[in-house]
């Protein structure tokens, strides 16, 4: 199981350290999203004969395209402007949904933005919505993703030292601070299945960076919710991921003074693949009939991988199984352009006119 799309890469999104800055105080939210997302159940779907699915439409988040980003950025922001900055400066590859969403928030929050990117830019469509958001794209020239996070703290550094006050976010925004917006959506689901009266035998969702799966067991375990969560691993071994994720929850818990998450809770699926370009023919073509009979727009990277790992476990666990649509949206539609199995090319690293590397 794999993406089919090198921008999509979600070695992008890096096992960022828990940040280490003491709060005393959570940062103010700046609004994004519209909220709650919906909690649905796929009825067509389920007369295709998978089971009971309810999905968490988080790619109707009702920001940009910025599924569940849109949930971190709100504290991103908010902690940014709290801070001062004038300038928000994260990065990621060119595919990267967290850089094209953190470009819009930024714009709305009357904040500049600057994206270090990795690899070629190009006109993939997150790059496109960051640069209609005015987002300044500083190539790295070179297709090493761990340097991206050194660069970002880096820039951030010289723009304050030139008087441009900035903050650093580091790529996929999953951060302590930005698991809050996570934390959050547990609390929203669980309201949501209780009225529906409805428990529910595993919550399911992507993980790439882990800010989501971390923010959503702190705040299930906050809520007294012992629903296992399955993180279906897209980039990283599961015991790396788990081991990041924990700690991120663990560090977002200590923020919102509230009870540790439980590590028991958390159940994690292997779904790296052999390589780019290589969704299964299954994969493929569960993603159709998710379009077919719901109308669920999948990317290859996220979405095609987490529905797939759902619908297994509905065949296979007692009761509904909530899967969480964590949108994806720009890169399902790029998906739908290309020709089955045929990988976008991966052109060499150019520098955008104007911008160097920082
Ligand atoms: C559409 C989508 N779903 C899921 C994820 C994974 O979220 P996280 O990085 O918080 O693990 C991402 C990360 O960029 C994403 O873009």
């Amino acid at each position: 199981m794999s993406g089919d799309d090198p921008d999509d890469d979600p070695d992008d999104e890096p096992m960022t350290a828990p940040t280490k800055t003491p709060m005393t105080r959570l940062p103010p939210r700046f609004p994004l999203a519209t909220l709650p997302t919906p909690l649905v159940p796929a009825r067509r779907l389920a007369a295709t004969g998978p089971g009971r699915l309810l999905v968490k439409r988080d790619d109707l988040v009702g920001f940009a395209v910025a599924g569940n980003k849109a949930r971190a950025l709100e504290y991103l922001v908010g902690a940014a402007i709290d801070f001062g900055a004038r300038v928000l400066v994260t990065g990621g590859g060119p595919g990267s949904n967290f850089c094209a969403a953190a470009a819009v928030a930024a714009r709305v929050a009357d904040l500049e933005c600057e994206l270090v990117v990795w690899g070629d830019p190009g006109a993939a469509p997150n790059m496109r919505i960051a640069r209609a958001a005015g987002a300044r794209i500083l190539p790295t020239g070179d297709d090493d993703r761990d340097a991206v996070d050194v660069l970002v703290a880096e820039r951030a550094a010289e723009l304050s030292l030139s008087g441009r006050k900035a903050y650093a976010v580091p790529r996929g925004g999953s951060t302590a601070i930005g698991a809050l917006g996570f934390a959050d959506a547990a609390r929203e689901l669980v309201a949501q299945l209780a009225a529906l009266d409805d428990r529910p035998s595993a919550i399911v969702l992507p993980v790439g960076s882990g800010g989501s799966c971390a923010g959503l067991l702190s705040g299930l375990a906050e809520a007294g919710c012992p629903v296992p969560v399955v993180g279906v691993s897209v980039s990283r071994p599961p015991a790396a991921v788990r081991e990041h994720v924990l700690a991120l929850a663990r560090q977002c818990s200590v923020l919102r003074g509230a009870p540790p998450p439980r590590p028991a809770q958390l159940e994690l699926v292997d779904a790296r693949g052999p390589g780019f370009g290589s969704l299964t023919p299954q994969e493929r073509e569960r993603c159709r009939t998710a379009l077919h009979t719901e109308g669920f727009l999948l990317d290859a990277t996220y979405g095609a991988e987490a529905f797939s790992v759902a619908l297994d476990l509905c065949h296979d666990r007692p009761g509904p199984v909530v899967w969480w649509h964590t949108g994806g949206v720009a890169a399902a539609i790029d998906r739908l352009g290309r020709p089955e199995g045929v990988p976008v090319s991966t052109s060499r690293p150019r520098l955008e006119e104007g911008h160097g590397t920082p």
